[in-house]
């Protein structure tokens, strides 16, 4: 065929490639991820599920003034989705499991502490089989000075000390402090060295407000939050449709460099989602003046160390669980 007649196929049927490349992405979320299949939980669903309801537990734990009974509705989605586990015959020394078992104990002995009855909770926990004792839930707590002190150690330190930290001191933290940290950021690796990410480091308490309420993930929390950034990535440095996912990986890379700059530069941080919903992508995008052709890819709410601090224990998959060999 002519090159001119391929080179003009070729533009008629990418269109059609596009949508095709999408539908196979609604598939693979479709037919996998844990919403859609809340009726039919595969072990990996439960596993997901289990942790992201546990996650929430550990994170209403380290409000400084705590709402007892908090999270009535996930504690009892909890103990559904544990059940199921044992029920099914999966292995009881999963981390996951385990974690989830040892959240639902912290959040009971926190409330006892405070005098709060749970004992219709701790009957039903009482029953789930244990398969490893000493595994930790619910949060830990640091003085400010373990992540001051961290910045100036080797990197296998550094990293083992940065944690999300959702509420921070009444230090300012100033427009140029964020700036040097983007600065350090840049060097971040991308596909071609194509650099599309762009941030809104957002100053105005008026607007951080108005954004994180269309956020939605750090409800309650947040206490002196100085800036929220907003990382974003451009379609308009992506050319195929195989490059169509491209955005949010060197997006999400960036936001990792930037996470660890932040933390060196001795400003709390925390990676915040921006799984909206298109109405209200929209309505931040307005609001913040984001170029349509950019996609939202997280916000990272910053402050400073407050002196001491809490955070949830986020227990981690060690590398045997997540690592395959091929040989
Ligand atoms: C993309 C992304 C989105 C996140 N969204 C939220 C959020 O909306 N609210 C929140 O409190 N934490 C959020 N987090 C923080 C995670 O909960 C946290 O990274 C995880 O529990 C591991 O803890 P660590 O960061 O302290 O190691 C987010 C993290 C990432 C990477």
């Amino acid at each position: 065929m002519d090159k001119n007649i391929k080179q003009k196929v070729k533009k008629i049927v990418a269109p059609v490639r596009l949508l095709g490349s999408y539908l196979y992405d609604l598939k693979n979320f479709r037919d996998y991820s844990f919403e859609f299949n809340s009726n039919n939980l595969s072990k990996d669903n439960l596993r997901a599920e289990i942790t992201f309801q546990y996650h929430a537990l550990e994170k209403g734990m380290c409000h400084n003034r705590i709402r007892l009974g908090y999270g009535l509705e996930r504690r009892k989605r909890l103990l559904y989705l544990l059940r199921k586990w044992s029920d099914n015959n999966y292995q009881l020394d999963d981390k996951r499991y385990a974690t989830g078992v040892a959240v639902l104990k912290r959040y009971i002995e926190m409330h006892e502490e405070n005098n709060f009855d749970v004992s219709s909770l701790k009957e039903e926990v009482g029953k789930l089989p244990i398969g490893i004792e000493n595994i930790l839930g619910g949060y830990e707590e640091k003085e400010k000075e373990y992540f001051i002190n961290a910045r100036n150690k080797n990197f296998e330190q550094f990293s083992k000390s940065r944690r999300s930290i959702r509420d921070y001191g009444e230090d300012d933290v100033t427009v140029n402090e964020i700036e040097e940290a983007i600065e350090l950021s840049t060097l971040y690796p991308s596909v071609c060295n194509r650099q599309a990410v762009r941030t809104y480091v957002i100053m105005s308490k008026e607007k951080m407000m108005e954004c994180l309420k269309l956020q939605n993930g750090i409800q309650g929390m947040a206490q002196n939050i100085r800036s929220v950034i907003v990382v974003t990535s451009d379609n308009s440095y992506f050319g195929n449709l195989n490059e169509r996912n491209q955005n949010f990986i060197d997006g999400g890379i960036f936001s990792m460099n930037l996470l660890y700059s932040l933390t060196y530069k001795n400003i709390a941080a925390c990676a915040l989602n921006a799984n909206m919903n298109t109405k209200n992508i929209k309505k931040m995008k307005d609001l913040i003046g984001i170029n349509k052709s950019e996609d939202i890819i997280m916000f990272i709410s910053c402050g400073s160390y407050p002196e001491k601090i809490k955070y949830p224990i986020s227990n981690r998959d060690s590398s045997h669980d997540i690592m395959s060999i091929i040989r």
